[in-house]
Parts: structure tokens; C-alpha cells; sequence
């Protein structure tokens, strides 16, 4: 099982950005613990990171060989309709994940244009969120 974890603006700087809001924990802290988890559960992880909207189209076409997919877009989550679409076109089982709670900020960040084309949405559990939906997706493709 091929999962791709792919993280999109400024999620590179996560641990220095506003901590209060997304915790102290950088990428790869993030990244090391979703190894742990995949190696139990035998699952081979691919992670991305771009600031680029193209880009993270491009990384989504390249790898639509995966199993699935664990999304943070970042800010382009309440913008890109173009990442709406190249996931809707890849047809990868996708779980979306947010550190903070994007319905308890600003309004603007109410609104995904993801949420429809996933399988659902993690939102406000910090880096705990990602973990969550490696366990979640994984249970989703065994049924499957
Ligand atoms: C975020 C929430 C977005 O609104 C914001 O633009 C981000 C991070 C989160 O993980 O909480 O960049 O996706």
C-alpha cells in the first residue's frame, strides 16, 4: 500500500509558524512519527511539499499510481478549484487534514473546495490529525 502525504504553502515552516495556531512540531517531526505508524502497518509513504499551486498539481498527476492520499493544501484549500479538479480527475481516496480548526478562524476558512472530493476532513487536532489519517485511510483501503 503506496500513500502519499502531501503538504502544500508554508507547511514547510511549520514548528516557527505561528505556533500557537499550528504547535511546535516542524514537518518532519511530523514526518518521522507517520513512519512509525507506516511501518507497522506496512505501508510505503511518499511525502511532498510545495508552496506552488502547479506544483502541487504536478506531484498529484505524478504519483496517481497511490493508494491514497493525505492532503493538507494549506491556504489553497479555500482558493484552488484547480486542485479541486486535479483531484476529482486522479481519483485517489483522499483525507484532508488541517491542524488548526478551520471553522473556528477566520471566515474565509469555512469554505474548502477539497472537502467534496474527498472522503472527509481532519480538522483542529494539530499534528495528531495526520497520524489519525494514515490509521483512517489505511482502515478505508482494507475494506475497500
Ligand atoms: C491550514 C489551515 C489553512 O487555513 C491555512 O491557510 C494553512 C494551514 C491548517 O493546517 O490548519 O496554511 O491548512
Amino acid at each position: 500500500m503506496k500513500i502519499l502525504i502531501l503538504n502544500g504553502p508554508s507547511l514547510n515552516l511549520l514548528g516557527s509558524r505561528n505556533p500557537d495556531i499550528y504547535g511546535n512540531d516542524t514537518l518532519e517531526d511530523i514526518q518521522k512519527s507517520l513512519q512509525n505508524i507506516a511501518k507497522e502497518l506496512n505501508i510505503d509513504l511518499i511525502f511532498e511539499q510545495s508552496n506552488h499551486e502547479g506544483a502541487l498539481i504536478d506531484i498529484l498527476q505524478k504519483n496517481s499510481n497511490c493508494n491514497g492520499l493525505i492532503f493538507n493544501p494549506g491556504a489553497f484549500t479555500h482558493t484552488s478549484i484547480a486542485i479541486a479538479d486535479a483531484l476529482e480527475s486522479i481519483e485517489i481516496p483522499t483525507i484532508e487534514v488541517h491542524l488548526s480548526n478551520i471553522y473556528a478562524r477566520e471566515e474565509f476558512r469555512s469554505h474548502s473546495y477539497i472537502a467534496p472530493v474527498a472522503i472527509g476532513q481532519i480538522s483542529g487536532f494539530g499534528s495528531a490529525g495526520y497520524l489519525a489519517a494514515l490509521t483512517l485511510i489505511h482502515q478505508f483501503l482494507q475494506k475497500k
